[in-house]
């Protein structure tokens, strides 16, 4: 059985809950947050025992095996090499962290301390993600040269403010959101990115300090190409739209326009369907779970999350410079 610490207890961590509750070979025992009665409302939830509102009253503890890191983005880097340092597993919510100094802090403790290090990029973890994965691995669309994953829409809230959409708590919104969707065209294209261009604008939203829209241009090392499109504070909120299509040397999947369209591989091919939100954070904690009890390594690793966040941060170094940044010769 392992033993888990869940900390932060936020939006997200609804689905982990959800998961946890799910797992019959880890359970939650304790659960932190600076707001204790968010950890103690949780802890029950969870039928755990222990709860407070520093995690480190929780983490040292021989009986813990694990920490589910669901704090917000620029508070990862001293949670994670806290718990690395204490010899526990990390599960950590995406980004990585919000600078690559802080990733490396993160990847170096887990290696030093001999801990696994997983980052929860639940779209891996979607139907639609694992679909197309499937089908390029299979060679049936042969080699992946254009990808495009279009998402947009108004689900962030107007009033939103303070941490939640913080540039300096969250990286921005091209590293907490941008970064979901690079990681899935670098694990579809399966090739580092070698350079990035990006371009951005706030047009129904200028109260929110963030680029609230925004396109990268991704070049691979294979000499592929991404696109990754993406919004998430579309004035009137209506406005929702998704568009995906992998071009492959020898064929090509895409979705439609409509914002519900996902798919799915299955016997008969692929066939549309809307997939479970709930599903992708099932399948991202079963994989964790997994990855400890069996010595595996984790199906999302920091560097993975590394490589996403370095294409992100460059994507705002061309938004603000407008030219083309390098990232690996
Ligand atoms: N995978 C997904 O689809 C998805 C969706 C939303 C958010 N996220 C990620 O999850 C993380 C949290 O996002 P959220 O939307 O739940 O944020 P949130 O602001 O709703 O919740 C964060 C919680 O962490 C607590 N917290 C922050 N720093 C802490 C610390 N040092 N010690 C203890 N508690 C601390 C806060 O009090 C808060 O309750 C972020 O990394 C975000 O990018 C992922």
């Amino acid at each position: 059985m392992l033993n888990v610490v869940l900390i932060g207890v936020g939006a997200v961590s609804k689905s982990h809950i959800s998961a946890w509750l799910k797992q019959e070979n880890a359970r939650v025992i304790g659960v932190a947050d600076f707001f204790a009665d968010r950890a103690e409302a949780a802890a029950k939830m969870l039928g755990a025992e222990k709860w407070s509102d520093d995690y480190r009253d929780l983490i040292d503890s021989d009986d813990v095996d694990a920490v589910d890191i669901c704090v917000t983005e620029a508070a990862h880097v001293d949670v994670a090499t806290d718990a690395a340092n204490a010899g526990k597993h990390i599960l950590v919510e995406k980004p990585i962290s919000t600078t690559l100094t802080d990733a490396d802090l993160i990847i170096d403790a887990a290696e030093k301390n001999n801990v696994k290090l997983m980052v929860a990029h639940t779209h891996h973890f979607y139907d639609y993600g694992i679909s197309a994965k499937e089908i390029i691995d299979s060679g049936e669309i042969g080699t992946p040269v254009y990808i495009k994953h279009v998402s947009g829409g108004g689900f962030w809230q107007q009033d939103w403010t303070g941490t939640r959409i913080s540039a300096g708590d969250t990286g921005g919104n091209v590293v907490t959101n941008g970064i979901h969707i690079v990681d899935l065209t670098n694990w579809w294209m399966g090739s580092d990115p070698i350079s990035v261009y990006a371009q951005a604008l706030n047009p129904t939203s200028s109260h929110m300090e963030m680029n609230q829209y925004f396109v990268i241009t991704i070049k691979y090392e294979n000499g592929g190409i991404g696109i990754v499109e993406m919004s998430r504070a579309n004035m009137p909120r209506t406005n929702q739209f998704s568009q995906i299509t992998v071009l492959g040397s020898e064929g090509e999947i895409r979705t439609g326009s409509d914002v519900n369209s996902q798919w799915v591989y299955k016997e008969d091919g692929l066939i549309f369907d809307n997939g479970g939100f709930q599903a992708g954070f099932d399948r991202e904690i079963n994989s964790f779970v997994d990855a400890v009890l069996n010595d595996k390594e984790p199906p999302v690793t920091g560097n993975d999350s590394k490589v996403a966040l370095q294409v992100c941060l460059a994507a705002e170094v061309s938004i603000k410079t407008g030219s083309v940044k390098q990232i690996r010769s």
